[in-house]
Protein backbone atom coordinates (compact mmCIF):
# COMPACT_ATOMS: atom_id res chain seq x y z
CA UNK A 1 0.00 0.00 0.00
CA UNK A 2 1.04 3.24 -1.00
CA UNK A 3 1.36 5.82 2.04
CA UNK A 4 1.27 10.13 2.14
CA UNK A 5 5.20 9.28 2.36
CA UNK A 6 5.82 12.89 3.37
CA UNK A 7 3.28 13.50 6.36
CA UNK A 8 4.74 10.08 7.83
CA UNK A 9 8.23 10.71 7.33
CA UNK A 10 8.31 14.17 9.23
CA UNK A 11 6.17 12.47 12.38
CA UNK A 12 8.40 9.46 12.24
CA UNK A 13 11.46 11.69 12.50
CA UNK A 14 10.27 13.39 14.56
CA UNK A 15 9.74 10.51 16.64
CA UNK A 16 13.00 9.76 16.77
CA UNK A 17 15.09 12.48 17.51
CA UNK A 18 12.01 13.63 20.15
CA UNK A 19 13.23 13.28 23.90
CA UNK A 20 10.20 10.40 23.89
CA UNK A 21 12.49 8.20 22.08
CA UNK A 22 12.94 5.55 24.78
CA UNK A 23 9.03 5.20 24.89
CA UNK A 24 9.11 5.06 20.50
CA UNK A 25 7.42 2.41 18.28
CA UNK A 26 4.31 1.74 20.15
CA UNK A 27 1.11 3.22 20.36
CA UNK A 28 -2.25 2.88 22.13
CA UNK A 29 -5.27 3.07 19.97
CA UNK A 30 -9.30 3.08 21.27
CA UNK A 31 -11.29 2.40 18.72
CA UNK A 32 -14.96 3.06 18.11
CA UNK A 33 -15.72 2.27 14.72
CA UNK A 34 -16.68 -1.64 13.80
CA UNK A 35 -13.92 -4.09 14.99
CA UNK A 36 -13.03 -5.22 11.40
CA UNK A 37 -12.06 -1.62 10.17
CA UNK A 38 -10.06 -1.05 13.89
CA UNK A 39 -7.99 -4.38 13.20
CA UNK A 40 -7.43 -3.53 9.61
CA UNK A 41 -6.50 0.45 10.49
CA UNK A 42 -3.97 -0.72 13.81
CA UNK A 43 -2.04 -3.62 11.41
CA UNK A 44 -1.97 -1.33 8.50
CA UNK A 45 -0.69 1.44 10.23
CA UNK A 46 2.25 -1.15 12.00
CA UNK A 47 2.56 -2.35 8.42
CA UNK A 48 3.74 1.37 7.23
CA UNK A 49 5.26 2.49 10.03
CA UNK A 50 6.99 -0.28 12.16
CA UNK A 51 4.89 1.24 15.55
CA UNK A 52 3.47 -1.66 17.56
CA UNK A 53 -0.26 -0.80 18.02
CA UNK A 54 -2.28 -2.08 21.02
CA UNK A 55 -5.85 -1.58 20.05
CA UNK A 56 -9.38 -2.03 22.09
CA UNK A 57 -12.75 -1.79 20.61
CA UNK A 58 -15.12 -0.52 22.50
CA UNK A 59 -18.33 1.73 21.69
CA UNK A 60 -17.89 5.62 21.91
CA UNK A 61 -19.54 6.43 25.27
CA UNK A 62 -18.24 3.31 26.72
CA UNK A 63 -14.77 4.75 25.16
CA UNK A 64 -15.19 8.38 26.41
CA UNK A 65 -16.08 6.84 29.97
CA UNK A 66 -12.89 4.98 30.17
CA UNK A 67 -10.89 8.05 28.83
CA UNK A 68 -12.62 10.51 31.77
CA UNK A 69 -11.75 7.16 34.45
CA UNK A 70 -8.08 7.21 33.35
CA UNK A 71 -7.95 11.22 33.14
CA UNK A 72 -5.44 11.31 36.08
CA UNK A 73 -3.44 8.76 34.55
CA UNK A 74 -3.81 8.41 30.71
CA UNK A 75 -3.14 4.74 29.26
CA UNK A 76 -4.46 5.42 25.41
CA UNK A 77 -2.75 7.56 22.74
CA UNK A 78 -5.30 7.93 20.25
CA UNK A 79 -9.26 7.87 20.42
CA UNK A 80 -10.15 6.87 16.60
CA UNK A 81 -13.80 6.67 15.12
CA UNK A 82 -17.26 6.19 17.18
CA UNK A 83 -19.96 9.29 16.60
CA UNK A 84 -18.65 12.70 17.34
CA UNK A 85 -20.42 14.04 20.30
CA UNK A 86 -18.63 11.65 23.22
CA UNK A 87 -16.03 13.32 21.64
CA UNK A 88 -16.83 16.92 21.78
CA UNK A 89 -17.65 15.91 25.26
CA UNK A 90 -14.17 15.05 25.53
CA UNK A 91 -12.79 18.16 24.45
CA UNK A 92 -15.07 20.14 26.15
CA UNK A 93 -13.94 18.47 29.80
CA UNK A 94 -10.26 18.93 28.37
CA UNK A 95 -9.53 15.03 28.33
CA UNK A 96 -8.45 15.28 24.77
CA UNK A 97 -4.97 17.37 23.11
CA UNK A 98 -5.06 20.24 20.67
CA UNK A 99 -3.45 20.05 17.47
CA UNK A 100 -3.57 21.25 13.74
CA UNK A 101 -2.43 18.28 11.30
CA UNK A 102 -0.81 19.36 8.01
CA UNK A 103 -3.36 17.14 6.73
CA UNK A 104 -6.27 19.13 7.56
CA UNK A 105 -6.32 21.16 3.71
CA UNK A 106 -7.26 17.83 2.34
CA UNK A 107 -9.88 17.54 4.34
CA UNK A 108 -14.32 18.38 3.88
CA UNK A 109 -15.36 21.28 5.20
CA UNK A 110 -17.52 19.31 7.58
CA UNK A 111 -14.91 17.70 9.51
CA UNK A 112 -12.79 21.18 9.85
CA UNK A 113 -16.52 22.21 11.42
CA UNK A 114 -16.45 19.50 13.68
CA UNK A 115 -12.81 20.53 15.01
CA UNK A 116 -13.12 24.34 14.95
CA UNK A 117 -16.09 23.65 17.35
CA UNK A 118 -13.88 22.00 19.61
CA UNK A 119 -10.89 24.17 20.16
CA UNK A 120 -9.31 21.90 17.86
CA UNK A 121 -9.20 18.71 19.88
CA UNK A 122 -11.10 16.54 17.84
CA UNK A 123 -11.66 16.02 14.12
CA UNK A 124 -14.06 14.29 11.42
CA UNK A 125 -12.80 11.36 9.59
CA UNK A 126 -16.47 10.08 8.27
CA UNK A 127 -20.17 10.67 8.50
CA UNK A 128 -23.21 8.34 8.07
CA UNK A 129 -26.69 8.55 8.47
CA UNK A 130 -29.24 7.05 10.81
CA UNK A 131 -31.74 4.76 9.96
CA UNK A 132 -32.75 1.22 10.04
CA UNK A 133 -32.85 -2.42 8.42
CA UNK A 134 -35.52 -4.88 8.45
CA UNK A 135 -35.26 -9.05 7.99
CA UNK A 136 -37.60 -8.77 4.99
CA UNK A 137 -37.96 -12.76 5.49
CA UNK A 138 -39.13 -11.85 9.44
CA UNK A 139 -41.29 -9.23 8.52
CA UNK A 140 -42.72 -11.56 5.75
CA UNK A 141 -43.30 -14.44 8.40
CA UNK A 142 -44.52 -11.96 11.05
CA UNK A 143 -46.98 -10.36 8.95
CA UNK A 144 -45.91 -7.43 9.32
CA UNK A 145 -46.43 -4.19 7.47
CA UNK A 146 -43.50 -2.63 5.70
CA UNK A 147 -42.24 0.45 8.07
CA UNK A 148 -40.96 3.47 6.00
CA UNK A 149 -41.13 5.72 8.92
CA UNK A 150 -39.76 6.25 12.40
CA UNK A 151 -43.54 5.94 13.57
CA UNK A 152 -43.93 2.91 12.18
CA UNK A 153 -41.67 1.48 14.63
CA UNK A 154 -44.19 2.30 17.56
CA UNK A 155 -47.35 0.33 15.66
CA UNK A 156 -48.48 -2.20 18.52
CA UNK A 157 -47.68 -5.26 16.26
CA UNK A 158 -43.98 -4.70 16.32
CA UNK A 159 -43.73 -5.20 19.89
CA UNK A 160 -40.75 -7.33 20.33
CA UNK A 161 -39.16 -7.01 17.20
CA UNK A 162 -36.92 -4.24 17.45
CA UNK A 163 -33.57 -3.91 18.92
CA UNK A 164 -31.58 -1.05 19.45
CA UNK A 165 -28.44 -0.59 21.58
CA UNK A 166 -28.11 1.44 24.49
CA UNK A 167 -27.19 5.50 24.47
CA UNK A 168 -25.13 5.56 27.17
CA UNK A 169 -22.86 2.75 26.07
CA UNK A 170 -22.92 3.46 22.41
CA UNK A 171 -23.15 6.46 20.08
CA UNK A 172 -25.10 5.34 17.68
CA UNK A 173 -28.01 5.02 20.02
CA UNK A 174 -27.33 8.64 21.38
CA UNK A 175 -27.18 9.83 17.84
CA UNK A 176 -30.97 8.21 17.76
CA UNK A 177 -31.79 9.88 20.86
CA UNK A 178 -30.71 13.43 20.27
CA UNK A 179 -32.17 13.08 16.74
CA UNK A 180 -35.73 12.13 18.00
CA UNK A 181 -35.36 15.46 19.99
CA UNK A 182 -34.35 17.32 17.43
CA UNK A 183 -37.38 16.03 14.94
CA UNK A 184 -39.77 15.85 16.79
CA UNK A 185 -39.32 18.23 20.09
CA UNK A 186 -37.91 17.34 23.53
CA UNK A 187 -41.41 16.29 24.49
CA UNK A 188 -42.51 13.98 21.66
CA UNK A 189 -38.91 13.04 21.26
CA UNK A 190 -38.74 11.65 24.31
CA UNK A 191 -42.67 9.99 23.95
CA UNK A 192 -41.35 8.56 20.79
CA UNK A 193 -38.56 6.52 22.79
CA UNK A 194 -41.20 6.09 25.23
CA UNK A 195 -43.34 3.97 22.49
CA UNK A 196 -40.63 2.51 21.20
CA UNK A 197 -39.28 1.48 24.40
CA UNK A 198 -42.43 -1.54 24.86
CA UNK A 199 -41.39 -2.71 21.29
CA UNK A 200 -37.66 -3.16 22.15
CA UNK A 201 -36.70 -6.56 22.80
CA UNK A 202 -33.05 -5.71 24.00
CA UNK A 203 -30.71 -2.63 24.87
CA UNK A 204 -27.11 -3.99 23.21
CA UNK A 205 -23.98 -2.30 24.26
CA UNK A 206 -22.56 -1.47 20.76
CA UNK A 207 -24.26 0.05 18.24
CA UNK A 208 -23.97 -2.03 14.96
CA UNK A 209 -25.27 -5.21 17.08
CA UNK A 210 -28.95 -4.88 15.90
CA UNK A 211 -28.27 -4.87 12.24
CA UNK A 212 -26.07 -8.25 13.10
CA UNK A 213 -28.91 -9.46 15.32
CA UNK A 214 -31.42 -8.90 12.33
CA UNK A 215 -29.25 -10.49 9.49
CA UNK A 216 -28.48 -13.68 11.78
CA UNK A 217 -32.48 -13.55 12.23
CA UNK A 218 -32.71 -12.64 15.81
CA UNK A 219 -34.69 -9.84 15.67
CA UNK A 220 -36.78 -8.25 12.57
CA UNK A 221 -35.39 -4.56 12.98
CA UNK A 222 -32.06 -2.97 14.06
CA UNK A 223 -31.98 0.61 14.89
CA UNK A 224 -28.46 1.45 13.24
CA UNK A 225 -26.39 3.73 10.90
CA UNK A 226 -27.58 3.31 7.54
CA UNK A 227 -24.26 2.35 6.54
CA UNK A 228 -24.32 -0.70 9.24
CA UNK A 229 -27.52 -2.13 7.25
CA UNK A 230 -26.13 -1.48 4.08
CA UNK A 231 -22.91 -3.91 5.30
CA UNK A 232 -25.50 -6.48 6.12
CA UNK A 233 -26.78 -6.58 3.02
CA UNK A 234 -23.73 -7.05 1.24
CA UNK A 235 -22.81 -9.51 3.37
CA UNK A 236 -25.44 -11.50 2.05
CA UNK A 237 -28.33 -11.48 4.76
CA UNK A 238 -31.93 -10.72 3.92
CA UNK A 239 -31.56 -6.85 5.34
CA UNK A 240 -33.63 -4.01 3.72
CA UNK A 241 -32.03 -0.41 4.32
CA UNK A 242 -34.20 2.09 5.62
CA UNK A 243 -34.03 6.64 5.45
CA UNK A 244 -37.17 6.91 7.79
CA UNK A 245 -39.43 9.53 5.76
CA UNK A 246 -39.59 12.42 8.41
CA UNK A 247 -35.55 12.75 8.35
CA UNK A 248 -32.84 12.00 10.35
CA UNK A 249 -30.06 12.19 12.12
CA UNK A 250 -26.41 11.46 11.66
CA UNK A 251 -23.07 11.16 13.13
CA UNK A 252 -19.30 12.93 12.76
CA UNK A 253 -17.23 10.33 13.23
CA UNK A 254 -14.38 11.42 14.92
CA UNK A 255 -10.64 11.16 16.30
CA UNK A 256 -8.63 12.89 19.12
CA UNK A 257 -5.58 12.48 20.44
CA UNK A 258 -6.08 11.82 24.53
CA UNK A 259 -4.62 14.23 26.78
CA UNK A 260 -0.63 13.76 28.00
CA UNK A 261 -0.95 10.73 25.84
CA UNK A 262 2.42 8.65 26.80
CA UNK A 263 3.23 8.12 23.22
CA UNK A 264 2.50 11.83 22.05
CA UNK A 265 5.13 11.42 18.93
CA UNK A 266 3.18 8.26 17.61
CA UNK A 267 0.03 9.72 18.39
CA UNK A 268 0.55 12.42 16.15
CA UNK A 269 2.07 9.99 13.13
CA UNK A 270 -1.18 8.49 13.56
CA UNK A 271 -3.35 10.94 13.55
CA UNK A 272 -1.68 12.52 10.13
CA UNK A 273 -1.62 8.94 8.82
CA UNK A 274 -5.40 8.08 9.16
CA UNK A 275 -6.86 11.42 7.89
CA UNK A 276 -4.65 10.50 4.41
CA UNK A 277 -6.78 9.18 1.34
CA UNK A 278 -4.53 6.08 1.35
CA UNK A 279 -5.76 5.24 5.16
CA UNK A 280 -9.13 5.98 4.80
CA UNK A 281 -9.62 3.61 1.57
CA UNK A 282 -9.07 0.64 3.84
CA UNK A 283 -12.80 1.11 4.53
CA UNK A 284 -13.58 -0.54 1.13
CA UNK A 285 -11.26 -3.53 2.31
CA UNK A 286 -13.97 -4.43 5.39
CA UNK A 287 -17.14 -3.40 3.97
CA UNK A 288 -17.49 0.00 5.91
CA UNK A 289 -19.69 2.79 4.24
CA UNK A 290 -19.53 5.67 5.61
CA UNK A 291 -18.61 9.29 3.57
CA UNK A 292 -14.40 9.65 4.26
CA UNK A 293 -13.85 12.94 5.49
CA UNK A 294 -10.28 12.71 2.93
CA UNK A 295 -11.60 14.91 -0.54
CA UNK A 296 -9.39 12.31 -2.38
CA UNK A 297 -10.66 9.25 -0.61
CA UNK A 298 -13.02 6.91 -2.02
CA UNK A 299 -16.82 6.83 -1.51
CA UNK A 300 -18.03 3.17 -2.18
CA UNK A 301 -20.69 2.97 -4.62
CA UNK A 302 -22.99 1.18 -2.19
CA UNK A 303 -22.43 4.02 0.92
CA UNK A 304 -25.76 5.43 1.22
CA UNK A 305 -26.33 8.60 -1.00
CA UNK A 306 -26.48 11.22 1.39
CA UNK A 307 -27.90 13.66 -0.83
CA UNK A 308 -31.00 11.63 -1.53
CA UNK A 309 -31.65 11.31 2.39
CA UNK A 310 -33.51 14.06 4.43
CA UNK A 311 -31.15 14.77 6.74
CA UNK A 312 -31.96 17.35 9.77
CA UNK A 313 -29.75 20.31 10.71
CA UNK A 314 -28.20 18.33 13.28
CA UNK A 315 -26.77 20.16 16.12
CA UNK A 316 -23.01 19.16 16.65
CA UNK A 317 -22.24 21.66 19.20
CA UNK A 318 -25.63 21.56 21.36
CA UNK A 319 -25.61 17.39 21.52
CA UNK A 320 -22.27 16.87 21.78
CA UNK A 321 -21.87 19.71 24.72
CA UNK A 322 -21.11 17.85 28.07
CA UNK A 323 -24.22 19.47 30.32
CA UNK A 324 -26.81 17.98 26.91
CA UNK A 325 -25.34 14.76 26.58
CA UNK A 326 -25.55 14.37 30.47
CA UNK A 327 -28.77 15.77 31.00
CA UNK A 328 -30.41 13.70 27.96
CA UNK A 329 -28.81 10.21 29.28
CA UNK A 330 -30.03 11.14 32.47
CA UNK A 331 -33.77 11.57 31.07
CA UNK A 332 -33.38 8.48 28.88
CA UNK A 333 -31.89 6.62 32.06
CA UNK A 334 -34.95 7.24 34.47
CA UNK A 335 -37.80 8.23 32.24
CA UNK A 336 -37.13 5.58 29.73
CA UNK A 337 -35.43 2.76 30.67
CA UNK A 338 -37.49 1.82 33.96
CA UNK A 339 -40.43 1.58 31.79
CA UNK A 340 -42.32 -1.91 31.93
CA UNK A 341 -42.28 -3.65 28.54
C1 LIG B 1 -20.60 1.57 13.97
C2 LIG B 1 -20.72 2.52 12.81
C3 LIG B 1 -19.88 3.73 13.02
C4 LIG B 1 -20.19 4.37 14.37
C5 LIG B 1 -19.99 3.34 15.44
C6 LIG B 1 -20.37 3.83 16.80
O1 LIG B 1 -19.35 0.98 13.98
O2 LIG B 1 -20.40 1.90 11.60
O3 LIG B 1 -20.14 4.61 11.96
O4 LIG B 1 -19.38 5.49 14.56
O5 LIG B 1 -20.84 2.24 15.16
O6 LIG B 1 -20.34 2.73 17.66
P1 LIG B 1 -21.20 2.64 18.97
O7 LIG B 1 -21.03 1.21 19.38
O8 LIG B 1 -20.64 3.63 19.90
O9 LIG B 1 -22.62 2.95 18.62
Amino acid sequence: MKLTRSVLATSVMAMTMGAGAAQADKLTLYCSAQEEWCQVMARSFEEATGIDVDMTRKSSGETFAQIRAEASNPKGDVWWGGTGDPHLQAAEEGLTEEYLSPMREQLHDWAISQAESAGNRTIGIYSGALGYGYNTDLLAANNLPEPKCWADLLKPEFKGHVQMANPNSSGTAYTTLASMVQIFGEDEGFGFMKGLHANINQYTKSGSAPIKAAGRGESTVGIVFMHDAVAQAVAGFPITVVAPCEGTGYEIGSMSIIKGARNMDEAKAFYDWALSAEAQNLALQVNAFQVPSNKGAQTSDKAPDMSTIKLIDYDFVKYGSSDERKRLLQKWDEDVSTLPQ
